[in-house]
Parts: C-alpha cells; structure tokens; sequence
C-alpha cells in the first residue's frame, strides 16, 4: 500500500524547482515537502535544508530523519554551463543520480522523479516530430550525462524495482524563477529586458527553432507522471514531451504585439551550436496515450501570461 508522501526536492532553488516545490507543498502540506539546494534559500523556511546532492551519507541521514518517501531530483548543471566544466557536470549530473538510484533502492523509497531533456537527442535524431525511441547521440555533456542517466534508470526499474519515473522536458518558460546555464534560457531573458530596457540581444540565430513549454504545464506534467498508475507507465526512460515549438523571430513577433517599440538583435554565440543539434519538435503521443498528458499553453497564451505577470512584479 502507497504510503501518504514525504518528499525531498533536490536543487529546489532551480527553476523548475522553486515552482515545484511550491505545487507539492500546496497538494501535500508544507512539512510534507522538504526543499533542499546547495544554494542557501532566500526566504526563512523551516523546511528547507543545505544539501550536497553528492554527499550520500547526508542524503541518507536526510532520508531516515525526515521519513522521506519519494524524491524529485531536480539538481543538475546545464548545457552552456556544462560545456565549462564537463568534469564537474558528469559529477553532479550523472554520479549523483547512481547514489540516489542505489539510496532509492536501499530504503525502499515508493517513487523518484528523474528530469532529463531534449538535450538527449543529436545530430543523428529526426528534428521534427522526434520519435520516443531514437538513436540517442548528444553533443553536449549535460545531454550525455542525461542519456546515461536514462538508462540507469530504466536498469534500476528492470532490475530492483525502482519506481523511477522521467521526461524529456524542452525549454521552460517561467516569471517566477530564472533559468541559469542552459541553451533555452533566451526564451525566459527576452521578457526581461525588453520590459526593462527594450530591447534584448539574442544569443540564438532568429530562425532556430526549438520545443518549449510554459512552467505550469512542466510542472503539471511532472506531478501527472509521478501520481499515475504504476501500470500506465510503459516506458522508464524519459518520457518525450510538448507543448510548443518556436524560433527566437516568433517569439519577439509575439511579444511585439504587446510592445510595438521593442528591438531585438541576434548575435549567435556558442549556444547556438547546441541549440542545432536538438529537436525543432517532439512527439508526445506516448505520454499523451499512456498517462493522459495534455498541455495548456500555446506561444499566444504563455506569452500573455508571462507579460502580465512580470509587469505586476515592477
Ligand atoms: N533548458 C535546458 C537547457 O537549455 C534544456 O533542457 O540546457
């Protein structure tokens, strides 16, 4: 029988963790979520501890302390920010995820959350409407370290029983929190200087186009994957998801219409590379068939909402 959840966050000061951890604590109570970083919280909050994802002994302490029964593990380096240190990345990306793998195993944990990404796929993957099952060859070492993690993952289901359960999350669009380090991040940066200062230069070529999704939909995704059925879950590598495709062009053309007077100019860096050796679009029948996914926000309505909400914050 599912106990009621207990549940520890890794990397809860990310962008997608921030959101989450807030999602989980108004589903479940606030002492049910414990949030944890490396980074020290802004905010007082009780239930929040210092963490380092690679100190297993503290993550086990943290586990028997806490009465922890499921972990989100949010923690990772991104695919610019990778591309600096990749020692340092495969460390924190992959040998961390094999420790909470193995702790996941030995306490018996009932579920753990995996993200992985678009940044799994290559220059040897379809661009538009990516299959599920493709040859995986990523050019980065967040993707690489992404790929393997996949893959222990599924061995870690096949061969302990670890309830571990994962998608490929495109870009993710947010007001409340900031991404740092990844290759989508223009998608989130453009709102904020062109409300701020109005204009915006944009590290990505106008014409790459790449999958994105609004925050609500991403955590939406993450908490309908890990509440369904167990049998419903037919794959235990990283589920393809969307929810919309757009190039750096669509997007200023979009936010025009709310900010006629804003400028934008292009001036590619290394990211753009990157960016070129992921999908253009994904198909998602899988998790849309197998567990009932279904996204909200197209390019119009995440664009509106993230302008109303930002220009409430000034
Ligand atoms: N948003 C991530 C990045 O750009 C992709 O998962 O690195």
């Amino acid at each position: 029988m599912q106990r009621n959840p207990k549940i520890l966050i890794t990397g809860a000061n990310g962008q997608l963790g921030q959101v989450l951890t807030k999602a989980l604590r108004d589903r479940h109570g606030k002492s049910s979520v414990i949030a944890s970083d490396i980074n020290q919280t802004s905010d007082s909050d009780e239930h929040y501890l210092f963490l380092d994802i690679l100190n297993t002994e503290r993550i086990k302490e943290t586990i028997d302390d806490h009465g922890i029964t499921q972990i989100y593990h949010m923690a990772a380096i991104l695919s610019a920010s990778g591309e600096w240190n990749p020692s340092k990345t495969w460390n924190v990306n992959f040998n961390a995820l094999l420790r909470i793998l193995e702790i996941a195993r030995d306490k018996k944990l009932d579920k753990l959350f995996f993200p992985s990404t678009i940044a799994v796929f290559g220059n040897t993957t379809p661009r538009t409407d990516t299959p599920q099952d493709v040859p995986l060859l990523p050019e980065t070492i967040y993707g690489i370290s992404k790929t393997t993690g996949e893959l222990w993952c599924n061995y870690y289901f096949n061969k302990y029983g670890v309830d571990v359960r994962s998608v490929r999350y495109p870009g993710i669009i947010s007001y409340q929190s900031i991404p740092s380090g990844g290759t989508t991040d223009y998608a989130v940066e453009i709102f904020h200087e062109l409300l701020q200062h109005g204009k915006y230069e944009c590290f990505l070529e106008k014409d790459t186009a790449l999958p994105m999704m609004y925050i609500d939909d991403a955590i939406q995704a993450t908490i309908q994957l890990m509440e369904a059925p167990k049998a419903d879950i037919q794959t235990r590598i990283g589920y393809n998801l969307s929810a919309m495709s757009f190039t750096p062009a669509t997007l200023f053309a979009e936010i025009q219409k709310y900010l006629p007077t804003a400028q934008i100019a292009y001036k590619p860096d290394f990211r753009q590379k990157i960016a070129e050796s992921w999908s253009q679009s994904i198909d998602d029948s899988r998790a849309r068939t197998e567990w009932g996914w279904a996204h909200q926000y197209d390019l119009e309505r995440m664009v509106k909402t993230m302008l109303d909400n930002l220009s409430t914050q000034k």
